[in-house]
């Protein structure tokens, strides 16, 4: 007899990821250039690996304590303190995560009650609205406009908040869009969440991944933040640790709180082993950061010159991330046949923008967290096969 079994209703409000789709899509293609993933493409400093597997030499294989093991804990307080000039109580302030994507989650789930609702990036990244409809919540969408620098405008914000608003979510610097904001934008933003009594959830995890005369202002920094922010981080993109699933987050112990419960019921600890690696990556040399985020920026360069020489590419140069954004309306379809079509004739993966959320249907994704010699070669390939698009298939 066929089983009765159905998924949760509740899964009905959430999709696949739209970044997923086309990594995947890049599998099936042995030749193909994939910069659909936001990841760096470096492998993580040889002396924090070596602190891993000292770790696991040592025996220290066992459970953690829930929020993490102290040692990082307190490092992260000394990194909190030295970066932002906030203290953070190690043992009540600061949570250890399975990565910035479980503390999201876990905020989420922990804060907002059924009705209430939390304001999300569009484009955003893409666990923020999903994560909210499995809260219960439900997501309001604050529209990034290219006019605006992929900034969102006061006016929108202030247009879309109700009684019910209850949360807002930062991210910057910003997946997919590169954006960074200044001190006055970031402190306008302060100003309205504290005016309006808005827990913060900010999602930093790219801070030390800015370039040119760009700053990455903490916003639990402003007056009236740090008893309403969640600050939330990773080791993922700063140290090129991805897979090791290691994410941190500093707030007041009145929103760490109902957080850390969640987060004990899901993943009691996150991997000791990952812990010792992130604990000796915070404390080592920070040279690899450094060089890291330097080859970014010449990719960055190379990248964005690139597209803008060919016709139809419209693309302005991000501040941070190791994202491009590219305008391509002109090409008379839409960002998701686009994308398709890059796989297809050039075997070039990217993200359409519309994986990212409405406001984000007329942009392209593109990492350039790949090789220089790999973006070098996918861009020939993008040029060659856009120009085989006929002129009647593009709109200008
Ligand atoms: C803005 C943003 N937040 C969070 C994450 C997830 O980070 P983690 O690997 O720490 O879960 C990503 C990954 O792409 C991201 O771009």
């Amino acid at each position: 007899m066929p089983s009765k079994f159905k998924p949760a209703e509740r899964l009905k409000q959430i999709a696949p990821s739209g970044i997923r789709r086309f990594f995947s899509l890049a599998k099936e293609l042995p030749d193909i250039i994939n910069l659909s993933v936001g990841e760096p493409d470096f492998t993580p400093p040889s002396h924090a690996l070596k602190a891993g597997w000292q770790a696991s030499q040592e025996g220290k294989t066992h459970y953690a304590p829930t929020n993490g093991i102290p040692e990082l804990l307190e490092a992260l307080t000394q990194r909190a303190y030295r970066d932002y000039g906030l203290n953070y109580n190690p043992s009540s302030e600061t949570l250890i995560t399975v990565g910035a994507t479980e503390a999201i989650f876990s905020a989420l789930m922990g804060l907002t009650n059924p009705g209430d609702e939390v304001l999300v990036p569009d484009p955003g990244f893409v666990c923020y609205a999903p994560c909210v409809a499995l809260a219960g919540g439900t997501p309001v969408f604050v529209p990034l406009r290219e006019e605006n620098g992929f900034k969102p405008s006061i006016d929108d914000v202030m247009s879309l908040i109700t009684d019910k608003s209850r949360v807002i979510i930062l991210n910057y610097p910003n997946n997919p869009t590169g954006a960074v904001l200044s001190f006055d934008e970031m402190a306008a933003l302060a100003k309205v969440a504290v005016e309006h009594d808005l827990i913060v959830i900010s999602d930093e995890v790219y801070e030390k991944i800015v370039y040119d005369n760009a700053k990455h202002y903490c916003v639990a920094t402003f007056p009236g933040m740090r008893e309403r922010t969640l600050v939330v981080n990773s080791f993922s993109k700063t140290y090129a640790m991805t897979g090791l699933r290691v994410g941190f987050v500093y707030g007041p112990e009145e929103l760490i709180s109902p957080l850390w419960l969640v987060h004990q019921y899901i993943v009691a600890c996150v991997n000791v082993l990952a812990q010792h690696t992130a604990l000796a990556a915070l404390e080592g040399s920070q040279d690899f950061v450094k060089k890291m985020v330097r080859e970014f920026d010449r990719r960055r360069h190379l990248v964005h010159k690139r597209l803008n020489e060919i016709e139809g590419f419209n693309c302005t140069l991000p501040k941070g991330a190791f994202y491009v954004f590219p305008n391509v309306k002109h090409f008379g379809m839409s960002s998701e046949k686009f994308a398709e079509f890059l796989v297809k004739k050039a075997h070039v993966a990217t993200v359409p923008g519309s994986a990212f959320g409405r406001y984000g249907k007329d942009y392209l994704r593109i990492s350039y967290a790949a090789a220089y010699e790999q973006l070098e070669e996918a861009l020939n390939r993008i040029e060659k096969a856009t120009k085989k698009l006929k002129r009647t298939e593009k709109a200008f």
